[in-house]
């Protein structure tokens, strides 16, 4: 029988102990954070999950324990007995006079342990890398031995919010009457959305599987079996291009409802974001008195922000010109002349615009120079823009380092200078053109220059949780060849008063999809489905879905719709963003145990990997690389 484990079981954890503890004999096991050898005495930090115990070899005590300590090194594993003690006074390093070792930037700084009795559980190779907070070691080699680089703080603190976060999450979705269900992980294929992964079916030869892209499907069959709510924190599979924010397999807190409308939803959602930012000590009720989120319309977020996920925190919005450019038939700028006449010939619609021109202040405390502003455009161009036309404001409203300067009448300079209330040393943005390009070019300087000006940090923590719901984005989406795509999918339900646009105008049906969005990220969407089978052949005739290819693509939903399924909806909570976003970290891999790499390999496990000949000819695939 072994002493440590069988006999001497484990007392405390590393960030017990304390100075009430004195003369408490206590058991320890954890790894060697680091080992000093002062000649006598040999004194080790002994780490767990919880923190770190000061130990003490004494040669005079435990001559056996103290040889041992001799050759340990660092993340070895041991387990000690021992005795607590107050810590003694040491030499000052600075001024060489006798202080208290207390350690006061240590849970158990005030006490040591004085080792009578030790083990070596286990020895370790040198680590690749130092386990500590900060390292600059490349994240490749660190993700090639994840199982060390988990061993350090804040990859500890991360997994272990999110599993306070699930805990929290199912008391309270479970207290608010969900029931969590498992929904399946291997999936018929339907097209649409994300793209999926596929597995080879070995008992259906030439039938593949898709790995489920988020449970939608199924959550709503769980609301036509008459579940009522439910919700799972649930694995989903992408095969998209990764970013920092996006990983192939990911996590989310899914919820769907019945007999519930979109404010119904919100609230229960702001309760779990409540519930959750408790859970990790944050009370959010000072931001958000009433405990609900402001809400904005999707509208107003892509002409203000250029997009529908607007970072809150700091204002430098965009400013519309379109409708200026054209009363003013272009104000002598070529660029915006055949732009305003487009509009007055009627080729382009007001409601709709194809082209349009946009500005956004960057105020003159940015200090941005000339070679900043060129730096601007690099940047600009680099997302597809023809370049970023620009003028500095003088304090006579004139504009200076402008090729615009030139050639602009002086009505509408002092109009754009109105309406976007620039002043003096302000510089004027331009982007011009498409309307989808102006806007992503313009939302991400917005974001680029308020990192430069430090309105946001530029990565790390931000305390100022600025949470926002977009709602009433439009149901369809027009594409290259003037048909109408669903923007997000064909079963979110239309506002009532629109459904009888569907036929006549699908530009302009808004729908009860929603997404709430936190310091400029996504984090979570859903949308109020559409349960009325009317009105969902509406949608598929506008979409061009003849009812062959409806029953071919969404077949077991549309039947079971028709089998009494209640008014519903639902929301996914992006998990990974979340914590991310919470505990300030630069990218999603920071807060998964074994990410994927920004290329979809696991850098340890050399994941995906080539398979033998006769594993694919077993199900009947080839391989067409040479
Ligand atoms: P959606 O596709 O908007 O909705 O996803 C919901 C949330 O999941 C997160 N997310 C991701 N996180 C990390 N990596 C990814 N590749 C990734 N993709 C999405 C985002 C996003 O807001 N079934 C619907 C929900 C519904 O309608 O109820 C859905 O999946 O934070």
């Amino acid at each position: 029988m072994a002493r440590f484990i069988d006999e001497l079981k484990r007392t405390h954890h590393c960030a017990a102990l304390r100075g009430t503890d004195i003369d408490a004999e206590v058991v320890l096991f954890g790894w060697v954070q680091n080992r000093r050898d002062h000649g006598n005495l040999i004194f080790v930090d002994l780490r767990d999950r919880e923190g770190i115990t000061q130990i003490v070899f004494d040669p005079d005590d435990a001559p056996e324990a103290h040889s041992m300590a001799e050759a340990v090194r660092n993340e070895w594993v041991l387990g000690i007995r021992g005795k607590v003690r107050a810590r003694g006074m040491q030499k000052s390093k600075k001024t060489g006079e006798m202080v208290s070792a207390t350690n006061p930037n240590l849970a158990t700084g005030e006490i040591e342990v004085v080792v009578s009795e030790a083990t070596v559980f286990n020895q370790a190779e040198t680590p690749p890398f130092e386990i500590r907070d900060n390292l600059d070691t490349k994240e490749e080699i660190r993700l090639g031995y994840r199982y060390l680089d988990l061993r350090r703080q804040p990859l500890q603190k991360a997994l272990r919010m999110r599993h306070e976060i699930n805990q929290a999450t199912r008391n309270y979705l479970s207290g608010q009457g969900c029931l969590e269900i498992e929904t399946p992980m291997m999936v018929r294929y339907t097209p649409g959305g994300a793209r999926n992964f596929l597995v080879p079916s070995r008992l259906n030869l030439g039938s593949w599987y898709a790995l489920a892209e988020s449970p939608q499907l199924f959550k709503q069959l769980f609301m036509v079996a008459g579940f009522d709510k439910y919700f799972q924190i649930v694995r989903c599979f992408r095969d998209e291009d990764l970013r920092v924010d996006r990983q192939p397999e990911f996590t989310q807190i899914d919820v769907e409802m019945s007999f519930i409308n979109q404010d119904d939803l919100f609230t229960a959602i702001e309760g779990l974001i409540f519930a959750i930012w408790d859970a990790v000590g944050i009370d959010l009720s000072k931001q958000y008195p009433d405990r609900t989120f402001p809400r904005m319309k999707f509208a107003d977020s892509m002409r203000d922000y250029g997009n529908d996920k607007p970072d809150m925190r700091f204002e430098m919005k965009h400013v519309e010109l379109t409708d200026l450019i054209i009363e003013h038939g272009g104000g002598g700028i070529p660029f915006w002349k055949p732009i305003a006449e487009k509009f007055e010939s009627g080729a382009y619609r007001r409601d709709l615009p194809a082209e349009i021109v946009k500005a956004m202040v960057v105020p003159a405390s940015a200090g941005i120079t000339r070679a900043e502003g060129d730096k601007l455009e690099k940047l600009a161009k680099s997302m597809g823009a023809g370049g970023l036309a620009r003028a500095k404001v003088a304090a006579d409203g004139s504009w200076t380092q402008s090729p615009l300067a030139k050639s602009i009448t002086p009505e509408l300079r002092e109009a754009i200078n109105q309406a976007t209330g620039a002043g003096d040393g302000d510089i004027l943005l331009f982007q011009f053109g498409k309307t989808s390009l102006v806007h992503t070019v313009l939302a991400n300087l917005r974001v680029h220059i308020a990192k430069k000006m430090k309105l946001i940090p530029e990565v790390g923590h931000s305390d100022d949780f600025q949470f926002l719901w977009v709602v009433d984005p439009p149901l369809f989406e027009q594409e290259d060849d003037g048909g109408w795509a669903a923007a997000h999918h064909a079963f979110t339900r239309p506002h009532d008063e629109h459904v009888d646009l569907i036929e006549k105008d699908p530009g302009n049906v808004l729908c009860y999809r929603y997404d709430l969005v936190l310091n400029g990220f996504e984090i979570a969407g859903g949308s109020i489905r559409l349960h009325d089978p009317v009105v969902q052949r509406k949608v598929f005739a506008a979409l061009g879905i003849e009812e062959e290819e409806a029953q071919e693509k969404f077949g077991f939903l549309l039947s079971a719709l028709q089998f009494g399924a209640p008014p519903h909806g639902g929301i996914a909570v992006g998990m990974d963003r979340l914590v991310m976003l919470l505990t300030g970290t630069e990218s999603i891999r920071d807060v998964i145990a074994f990410p994927k790499t920004q290329k979809g390999t696991d850098q340890m496990s050399g994941a995906p990997s080539e398979v033998a000949p006769d594993q694919l000819a077993e199900l009947r695939v080839k391989s067409t690389l040479t």
